[in-house]
């Protein structure tokens, strides 16, 4: 790609919708930072579970805490790997004990805004492509390109489950299916930072695409904004 003036480029939408895959293969094409902001909610969820010996949460303490949550990013071949104050937690935040506590954590407002800061942080010199729920509403309003994928929740659920059942999350498809639904419903229902489509967001359904239909889609758009700056 020539050498156009860097950009923020967000990317939201509903869990299971290739988000974070897609963010990662558009950030190869175009040598941008990517950064998967789910991760960093999962990684204070599990910051938050160890905080009390029985994995309960407690929201008034994990507010008190919130200064000793260090995220950091390492880009290594095929992916990125996200340390918690310096222990690669990539693995352990993708398992159901944080998965099934996440939105729960992502509904507190103080926690909210103390990631979203470090996610401005990370946005400051462009050139990033962002995958989360509130990235084109309130992390950077003013990205100049943003995408919000929505899916019919049995097509994303089969495949979460079929993709997890290569790695050693062995849930069923029915309980796969059931997290979505009570994800969908907390992202939405949340009253701070609830999940909404940006204004001026391009949506696109993912239900009947593949993965390189998703990213051609974005692409396209993607060259036609580069192309007017
Ligand atoms: O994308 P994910 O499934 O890894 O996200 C994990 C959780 O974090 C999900 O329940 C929604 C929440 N989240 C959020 O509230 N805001 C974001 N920008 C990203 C994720």
């Amino acid at each position: 790609m020539a050498n156009h003036q860097k950009i923020i480029i967000a990317i939201d939408g509903f869990a299971a919708t290739g988000k974070s895959s897609i963010a990662k293969r558009l950030s190869n094409s175009l040598n941008y930072i990517h950064i998967d902001s789910g991760s960093m909610y999962r990684a204070a969820t599990l910051f938050a579970l160890r905080l009390d010996s029985k994995n309960n949460l407690n929201p008034k303490k994990i507010i008190q805490s919130l200064s000793e949550i260090k995220i950091e990013f390492k880009t290594i071949e095929d992916g990125q790997l996200i340390f918690l104050n310096n222990e690669n937690v990539s693995s352990e935040i993708r398992k159901p004990h944080v998965t099934n506590q996440v939105s729960k954590l992502a509904k507190i407002p103080e926690l909210r805004s103390y990631l979203v800061k470090l996610q401005k942080e990370f946005g400051r010199d462009k050139g990033i492509i962002m995958d989360g729920r509130d990235i084109g509403t309130i992390v950077f309003p003013e990205a100049e390109c943003k995408f919000f994928l929505v899916g019919n929740v049995e097509v994303r659920a089969k495949r979460r489950y079929f993709e997890q059942r290569n790695k050693d999350n062995k849930e069923t498809y029915e309980k796969v299916l059931k997290s979505l639904i009570n994800r969908d419903k907390l992202d939405t229902d949340r009253i701070s930072s609830p999940l909404v489509k940006a204004e001026d967001a391009v949506k696109i359904d993912v239900s009947d695409l593949t993965i390189d239909d998703v990213y051609n889609r974005m692409w396209s758009h993607i060259k036609k904004k580069l192309n007017k700056i």
